[in-house]
């Protein structure tokens, strides 16, 4: 069976873990490093899991590396792993906004396997979307291992090119902000109509659930079909998407997911 060693105890680790636990993996076979005590050891305590506050150990304990410290420390992490690691039969995985495969390579080792991944914050709830792209280097059957830990916070999709990940950014990665805004809107609306605010939240968060989940039913349907499907002509529906329509809504969020591939490619041609 494989080991796993999650790099950071922070929020995207943590959920990653407490979903692969909830799947029934041996909770032995998974360990966790952080330097400060608190939250590798609340984690420990609660899951099961094994901890170290040495990445070493960890590195050394598993097959699979997974990379949960924030982007400036990624570089850091990986010279102090391949300094005492024999990293030769390891796969490294990367949760890290921006920190390209090359980036990791001159830390670890030319030829080294690693896999750039892109979560999103629903990976919480086991909601999350992750895009995921291999090196060269990394085996099938790493690549197999890497989605069925990655699926443990959701739903995961391959790409062919590593730039995609920048794409996948611009869309599911920062994506959960777009739709908040869009609640946002809405809850503004209905406190406006004098809701207070528990019945507003309660009407934009039941509304946009049942939406998603008609999506997510109906998936023989486009999205806009169903949008059609309750739009009856000269009807309320029709009048808010055509003042949508005509406000610019569709290359307005066309410029949004452009702005942030543009940031995407910034930061990740900073760290190239
Ligand atoms: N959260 C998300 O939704 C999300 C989405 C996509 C990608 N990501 C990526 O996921 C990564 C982690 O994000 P996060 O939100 O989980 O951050 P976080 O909650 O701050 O977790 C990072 C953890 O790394 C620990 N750490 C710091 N230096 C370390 C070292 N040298 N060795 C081992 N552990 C170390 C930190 O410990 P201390 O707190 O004790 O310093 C902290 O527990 C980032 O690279 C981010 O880009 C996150």
């Amino acid at each position: 069976m494989n080991k796993v060693a999650f790099i950071g105890a922070g929020n995207m680790n943590a959920s990653i873990i407490n979903g692969l636990i909830k799947q029934g993996i041996d909770a032995q076979s998974i360990i966790v490093s952080n330097p400060s005590p608190q939250k590798r050891i609340a984690l420990a305590d609660s899951l099961g899991i094994k901890q170290t506050a040495s990445n070493i150990e960890a590195a050394n304990f598993a097959d699979f590396i997974i990379l949960g410290v924030k982007p400036h420390f990624i570089s850091d992490v990986c010279q102090e792993i391949s300094q005492s690691v024999d990293i030769s039969t390891k796969c490294f995985l990367s949760v890290a906004a921006g920190c390209t495969i090359a980036q990791m390579e001159r830390s670890l080792r030319h030829g080294a396997a690693i896999i750039r991944t892109m979560p999103n914050t629903p990976a919480q709830l086991g909601l999350g979307m992750t895009g995921m792209f291999a090196c060269s280097a990394v085996s099938k059957e790493q690549c197999d291992y890497a989605e069925q830990l990655m699926k443990a916070a959701g739903e995961t999709v391959w790409l062919d090119k590593e730039e995609q990940i920048d794409n996948i950014t611009s869309i599911s990665g920062s994506g959960p902000a777009y739709f908040f805004l869009f609640m946002e809107a809405m809850q503004q609306q209905a406190l406006a109509a004098g809701f207070s605010p528990e019945v507003s939240r309660k009407l934009v968060q039941q509304t946009a659930l049942g939406a998603a989940n008609m999506v997510v039913y109906n998936s023989d349907l486009e999205i806009s079909e169903l949008r059609n499907n309750v739009t009856s002509k000269g009807g309320t529906t029709q009048a808010a998407i055509t003042t949508l329509i005509d406000g610019g809504l569709i290359p307005l969020v066309g410029s949004a997911i452009e702005s942030a591939l543009n940031r995407a490619q910034e930061i990740a041609q900073q760290n190239s």
